[in-house]
């Protein structure tokens, strides 16, 4: 353990993202785990962001009432911003950064990649460039970044990405975060920055926004439309529950070692024909409820992640399997239809037509 763990959790954590899918997991799980850590969730509210997430809807969550937690909209990729949301941490600002901000669709970053730039590569030199002071008067302990298992680009089976693997990008989304990643990267090098790098495979849970395949597919079914599958459906990929991805960057937080990137995946591999079978099972629909739509352009086939370094190193293990995480995913989609209403607005139906209407 590095003996920076107890003033870590003696402190303030400021969080970037915090009204994301999976920071606000990140908030939940702090809040209730650690009586002593503040949090302040800095969130700039764009698209995908909802507060409703941390405010207990749902029968989940519920921390935004508590008084360690603090909200400050604000954009990772503004330096004055940043430098306010820092105050908002107290006179020393935060003990530790953990940057869960990013734009992460694949699909809406072939579009255009300048968000995706903006938030996941520029905001993340602005937040260590604000760190930095923090870091070398030694008020803030560690700065973690949240990154994704698709820096490692397609991997040909049956391997799977392990931590030294090289970066091979094939999207502006995944281009852009390994962009991120290098920044952190050359801080830790530069600097002997105390940052830690974790990728995840993909997440699935309560609270996804409905543009990622599993909330989009149970959201689809649920109105009785078909499921768009992009090719032939063969593509690979390895889904991990939230709560295990969330309880995985707590514990490379207060467990890792300075300058390490860890791995975190839901050691199941499936490919999406097999999952939407397995989510048109849920729905009581069948394959007729299955279109095929043209491919995405630079599609990658598999992704498959190695995360024993992450079991071995911080005592790490995925919980969830998946079919218990489908089937609860499943439930909380159908019980909470009032979210779901919220967002599947006239901004979501057009992002919809011009992503599948005209293919
Ligand atoms: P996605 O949830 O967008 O995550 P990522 O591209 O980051 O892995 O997609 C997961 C897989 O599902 C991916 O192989 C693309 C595929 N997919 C479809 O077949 N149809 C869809 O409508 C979407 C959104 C994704």
């Amino acid at each position: 353990m590095p003996s920076s763990t107890d003033s870590l959790l003696h402190g303030t954590w400021l969080v970037t993202g915090g009204c994301g899918f999976i920071g606000s997991e990140f908030i939940r799980q702090t809040i209730a785990a650690y009586p002593h850590v503040n949090i302040v969730n800095v969130d700039s509210l764009s698209y995908a962001a909802s507060p409703e997430r941390l405010a207990g809807v749902g029968g989940v969550g519920g921390v935004a009432d508590s008084p360690r937690y603090k909200f400050v909209k604000a954009n990772i990729a503004h330096p004055q911003e940043v430098q306010s949301a820092f105050a908002a941490c107290g006179t020393n600002g935060p003990t530790a950064i953990i940057n869960f901000a990013a734009e992460s669709h694949v699909d809406r970053s072939l579009f255009t990649g300048v968000p995706f730039v903006m938030a996941n590569t520029l905001g993340v030199q602005v937040l260590l460039e604000a760190a930095r002071p923090l870091v070398q008067k030694g008020s803030c302990k560690r700065f973690l970044q949240v990154s994704t298992d698709e820096v490692y680009g397609d991997i040909a089976p049956p391997h799977r990405s392990v931590e030294t693997d090289p970066i091979h990008t094939s999207s502006p989304y995944s281009a852009s975060k390994a962009g991120g990643e290098l920044l952190v990267q050359a801080f830790i090098r530069s600097f002997g920055f105390p940052a830690i790098i974790t990728r995840c495979s993909n997440n699935y849970g309560p609270w996804h926004w409905p543009e990622k395949m599993i909330p989009l597919f149970i959201t689809r079914l649920m109105a009785g439309k078909k499921v768009p599958v992009y090719g032939d459906g063969l593509q690979r990929r390895d889904w991990i529950h939230v709560e295990d991805h969330a309880a995985g960057i707590l514990a490379a937080l207060l467990r890792g070692r300075d300058g390490e990137i860890y791995n975190f995946d839901g050691e199941v591999e499936i490919d999406n024909l097999s999952l939407t079978k397995k989510l048109l099972a849920l729905a009581n629909r069948d394959e007729s409820f299955i279109e095929y739509v043209k491919d995405r352009p630079g599609h990658d086939r598999r992704y498959a992640l190695d995360s024993a370094k992450s079991q071995r190193e911080l005592g790490w293990k995925q919980k969830w399997t998946l079919d218990a995480g489908l089937q609860q995913t499943f439930n909380w989609f159908v019980a909470n239809r009032s979210w779901l209403d919220k967002v599947l607005d006239e901004k979501y139906q057009q992002y919809y037509a011009q992503q599948y209407d005209v293919r």
